[in-house]
């Protein structure tokens, strides 16, 4: 490794000749709660006040009934008398999207407020969390398999936790109401992606002895007013909710069902959160929703009155009515990436056809959103698209992609794709693969399809394409990806790459790792640097530091 020349530059740290790697996902991705200090001296007062306090069957009175919110509006807060919210200790584990993640932190906050305390440690769990996904039979299986363990150590547990309770929220809550709850009798607590502001009350009940459930989904709950409890890792990236649900009904998804309609949280108040971010030291925000850039803001009446109706990208059309007014994403991206201008803004997951020309020149123009797109394709064959009900055609698609280019050179592409939908043939398929070709992404996000009940292609198309081969198409296309990325990952040769640093490599204590603007994970040995230009004196770099990278002329 050769470090010619190193030194800092204002905020950002300048370094040479570093290695990169690629990120690549296909399957499911899995969050787990990360490990935090422990509160020992309020476990043993936990403990201590278990063993001298009633039993389980105390606070039972009806063991098998199952509560619904909208039935029991004064039912009161109950925890057992010996126990206090504040003692009760939360787990979450995490499954799914960012928004998944997002979620959690409003889920905690809510809880926080209520008086419960958070572990990281399930053997310290009074209360047990997971925030689910339903998108693919692939992703509830798990969390199936999840519940079967979590249940047969709660009854091994009885004794010495005998107030341990078990929910599910978020998507899988919203679908599986009934059989989660009535048939399996695997949770105490269900709670859908709109209710988790009724947590509390729930947890209250479940206290009682009863199963208790809130799945009712709302037109306008975006959960504005919790500020969420950030958990990255290092502190220095964050994740904000901007919009909920969607209303696009893509005829192969589940999420307009389970997170119901399109609605934005109002731009203040995403201002306010952004703004605490940048006091705290956040170098990274990445705004979050369904179909993120369809962001409409009516919150203030002179927004509702705006000229602004639905600008689209060209060539492309949406199967709800077109929306009038509102204040849209490429103002809140403008007011968003002015607050901090050494805070870098990604945002996922965006839809293509909400890429009008101003949304692409912002980009273009600011130097800290990044210029990396999502721009899921799902697939390459215009009656596939037609199919899954995406509002656009292959061509279409193509003319989008070279506009991005053209308002934004040397801009980073990644994109979704589902092999095997209904009625796909092998020309589909080989559609598919000429359009990743032709398009060369960097980043793919790459899935069978898994038929969804209440879809419209659950009620109207016939899942006749064969498990063996939509595995096999799948793994055709995970290879011309990784040819393509490759392709272009190898341009970044030579050249020299700003990369936020997040921490040390998994791979080795000697590395660091980070991510470039256009999101490619960056490794690099650990070293330290002038702390300015022509000074002496030395610092170690450290998660959160910017540092330019330039790399090697051959791949490692
Ligand atoms: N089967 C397989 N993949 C799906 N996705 C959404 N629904 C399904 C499904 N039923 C994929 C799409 C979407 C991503 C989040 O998940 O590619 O963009
Ligand atoms: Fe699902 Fe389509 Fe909405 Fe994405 S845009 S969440 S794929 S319905």
């Amino acid at each position: 490794m050769n470090i010619s020349s190193s030194f800092r530059f204002c905020r950002f740290t300048f370094r040479k000749c570093l290695s990169r790697r690629l990120q690549w996902d296909t399957c499911d991705r899995y969050y787990c709660s990360k490990s935090s200090s422990t509160d020992q001296t309020r476990v043993v007062q936990l403990k201590n006040k278990l063993a001298c306090g009633p039993s389980f069957q105390d606070f039972i009175k009806s063991s098998d009934k199952t509560y619904d919110a909208c039935n029991d509006e004064h039912e009161e807060y109950h925890i057992p008398e010996c126990t206090t919210a504040r003692s009760l200790k939360v787990y979450f584990e995490t499954y799914g999207c960012q928004m998944n993640i997002s979620d959690t932190e409003i889920a905690w906050s809510i809880l926080q407020k209520a008086g419960y305390s958070r572990t990281h440690e399930l053997p310290e769990a009074d209360v047990v969390l997971l925030v689910t996904c339903s998108i693919r039979e692939k992703a509830e299986q798990t969390i199936w398999n999840r519940l079967k363990h979590l249940t047969a150590l709660k009854k091994r547990c009885q004794k010495h936790k005998p107030l341990l309770k078990i929910g599910v929220l978020g998507c899988m809550a919203e679908r599986l109401k009934t059989k989660l709850l009535e048939q399996e009798k695997l949770v105490d607590v269900l709670a859908g992606p709109d209710a988790y502001r009724d947590l509390p009350r729930l947890l209250s009940l479940g206290y009682r002895g009863q199963r208790a459930s809130n799945v009712l989904l709302s037109l306008e709950e975006t959960y504005a007013d919790v500020m969420p409890v950030h958990q990255t890792p290092e502190g220095h990236s964050a994740f904000v909710s901007i919009m909920r649900g969607c209303d696009n009904m893509c005829s192969y998804c589940i999420v307009p069902f389970t997170r119901g309609r399109e609605r934005s949280r109002p731009l203040s108040s995403i201002l306010e959160e952004v703004r605490m971010l940048s006091d705290q030291g956040v170098k990274e925000v990445t705004l979050l929703g369904q179909n993120v850039n369809s962001y409409r803001d009516f919150s203030e009446q002179h927004f509702i009155c705006s000229e602004g109706s639905t600008q689209l990208s060209r060539g492309f059309k949406t199967v709800y009515r077109t929306k009038q007014g509102g204040l849209l994403f490429s103002d809140l991206l403008d007011k968003v990436s002015q607050i901090d201008p050494d805070m870098r803004i990604r945002f996922t997951s965006p839809h293509p056809k909400d890429f009008p020309d101003e949304v692409l020149q912002l980009i273009q123009e600011r130097r800290n959103i990044c210029k990396q797109i999502h721009l899921p394709a799902q697939s390459g064959s215009s009656r596939v698209l037609h199919a899954m009900r995406r509002g656009y055609t292959r061509e279409a698609y193509l003319d989008l992609v070279e506009n991005i280019r053209e308002i934004i050179p040397g801009v980073n592409l990644s994109s979704d794709f589902i092999t095997g939908f209904c009625g796909e043939t092998e020309e589909d398929h080989q559609e598919t693969l000429s359009l990743v070709r032709e398009v060369g992404y960097n980043v793919g996000f790459l899935f069978a399809y898994s038929m969804r009940k209440k879809t419209h292609a659950y009620h109207r198309l016939q899942d006749d394409v064969p498990a063996p081969v939509k595995q096999r198409r799948l793994e055709e296309l995970i290879s011309v990806f990784r040819e393509e990325a490759a392709k272009v990952n190898m341009a970044l040769i030579g050249s020299t790459q700003l990369v936020l640093v997040e921490g040390e490599s998994k791979r080795s204590s000697e590395e660091l790792c980070g991510r470039n603007d256009g999101n490619v994970k960056v490794v690099f040995p650990k070293t330290d640097l002038p702390i300015q230009p022509e000074k002496p004196q030395m610092v170690p770099i450290t998660s959160g530091d910017y540092v330019l990278v330039k790399f090697p002329c051959r791949l490692m």
